[in-house]
């Protein structure tokens, strides 16, 4: 019994201690309180005005970054005084030993070698593995607990086009879980801001979305650690969940992230909404049907006992879409749909403790009030909200925690 209660603290104290400090990345914005600059790219409709590349504030030296788009190692990253004290910080000789991963001529994971039956290395990709084998490794999120309940995640964001979209949850008051790519981020950092400004759960989806696996421990690391650097120099919150590209993701992958505090979120359904049209056996009434089975699911009996982590995306106008055309029907047949901080009882999804996501029970309460019909507001024609400085609406302002956080902001910037 004794020794039981031992083992149980160890390894409380080792998930909770990581080895990579992150809470010293710079930062432009107070999350608590800040502005959208409201021009055209932030409160248009039209994708060619939102898309028009624009100056913004925050204004990236590119020695201090990674290329956008290609692997976070690159523009000599990995060689910085800042990337190598992070990677010394880490005791790699507790790594996992599994293998990087090839890709096959045609751009998939070669899985040829790979012992599936008995997955040593609890690899997604090779067996759906979401129980890590490894010690001091983070397990997987991967469907809400509570029953009829629907986990919204958008993958692939912040992209130019998503003003439409975004306004659209926000007159329905929902919130979701944005897995956001690193190199969007730089991109677009006012749509980065209006995803904390909407109180959406922020998530990193790697730097530039390459599949994990196939990458050396140094480009697993620098993937996820730009990826947080970036979102936290825009919005001033620092991520603790991601999300792989394509669910690539292994037990060394998961180690690496552990090291950051980082935890990965994956699903139980997926849309695969990003796929139709350029996916031969894919077509938009493939995903419409999925989308019509997963929410029959709500209704029938499938998730009585608990919920699910659904997988769609922000890309473009044609995955937006698809969630938008069906979303009364899932307010109708589940009790609930909620971003995954809420379902899981996440309530500081950030280092920073400021912003602080409400209980699954107090969120539903909340919202119990505005539940008439299909509780579902069409969306297009609320007014544009960017330009006021405001508080996200659905986080709750904690005082003192952000006194504390003042002072952590003063110690770091001597
Ligand atoms: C790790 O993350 C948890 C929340 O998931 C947080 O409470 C804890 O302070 C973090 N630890 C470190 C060392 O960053
Ligand atoms: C951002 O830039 C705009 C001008 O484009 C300026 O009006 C605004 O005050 C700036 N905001 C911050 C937070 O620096
Ligand atoms: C840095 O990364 C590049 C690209 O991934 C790689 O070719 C190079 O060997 C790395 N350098 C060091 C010192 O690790
Ligand atoms: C996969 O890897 C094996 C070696 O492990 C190799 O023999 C095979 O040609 C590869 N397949 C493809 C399609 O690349
Ligand atoms: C997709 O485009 C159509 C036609 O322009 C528009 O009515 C709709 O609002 C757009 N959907 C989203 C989610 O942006
Ligand atoms: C519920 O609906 C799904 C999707 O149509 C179906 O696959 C499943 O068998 C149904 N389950 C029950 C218990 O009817
Ligand atoms: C961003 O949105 C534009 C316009 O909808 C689209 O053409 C492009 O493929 C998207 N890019 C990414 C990286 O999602
Ligand atoms: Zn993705």
């Amino acid at each position: 019994m004794w020794k039981y209660q031992a083992l149980i603290v160890s390894l409380a104290s080792t998930a909770a201690l990581a080895a990579v400090d992150i809470s010293k990345f710079p930062s432009k914005t107070d999350p608590t309180h800040f502005t959208i600059p409201s021009i055209p790219q932030t409160t248009s409709h039209d994708v060619a005005t939102e898309c028009q590349y624009y100056q913004s504030n925050f204004t990236v030296d590119k020695t201090q970054w990674p290329t956008v788009w290609d692997i976070a190692t690159s523009n000599n990253m990995n060689t910085s005084a800042e990337f190598m004290s992070v990677y010394n910080a880490i005791d790699w000789t507790k790594a996992p030993t599994a293998p990087v991963r090839k890709l096959t001529a045609a751009g998939g994971l070669n899985l040829t070698g790979y012992d599936t039956v008995n997955d040593p290395d609890c690899w997604w990709s090779a067996s759906q593995c979401v129980k890590p084998k490894a010690s001091g490794v983070n397990p997987d999120i991967y469907a809400c607990p509570e029953p009829e309940t629907w986990g919204l995640t958008f993958d692939d964001g912040p992209n130019c086009s998503h003003n439409a979209f975004y306004d659209y949850l926000e007159t329905n008051k929902q919130r979701a879980s944005m897995f956001y790519i690193g190199s969007n981020v730089l991109n677009w950092p006012y749509g980065a801001l209006r995803g904390l400004k909407d109180g959406h759960h922020l998530c990193g989806h790697t730097w530039s979305h390459r599949m994990m696996t196939t990458l050396s421990n140094q480009e697993v690391l620098a993937e996820l650690y730009y990826t947080a650097k970036a979102i936290k120099y825009v919005t001033g919150v620092t991520p603790l969940h991601w999300r792989p590209a394509l669910g690539d993701l292994d037990d060394r992958v998961r180690w690496i992230a552990s090291q950051l505090n980082m935890t990965a979120i994956l699903w139980n359904l997926d849309t695969d909404d990003w796929a139709a049209g350029s996916t031969p056996g894919i077509t938009a009434d493939t995903v419409n049907q999925r989308y019509k089975d997963f929410i029959q699911m709500g209704s029938n009996g499938t998730y009585k006992d608990s919920g699910n982590i659904v997988l769609s995306h922000e890309i473009n106008n044609m995955t937006m879409d698809f969630f938008v055309n069906h979303y009364p029907d899932i307010k109708k047949n589940y009790k609930h749909v909620t971003d995954v901080a809420t379902c899981m009882n996440i309530a500081h999804p950030y280092l920073e403790k400021v912003i602080t996501f409400p209980s699954f029970d107090a969120s539903v309460n909340s919202n119990a009030g505005t539940a008439t019909g299909s509780g579902v507001i069409p969306g297009a024609s609320s007014a544009p909200s960017s330009g006021n400085s405001v508080t996200p609406y659905t986080n709750f302002y904690n005082g003192p925690l952000f006194i504390a956080a003042l002072f952590g902001l003063l110690l770091v910037a001597v």
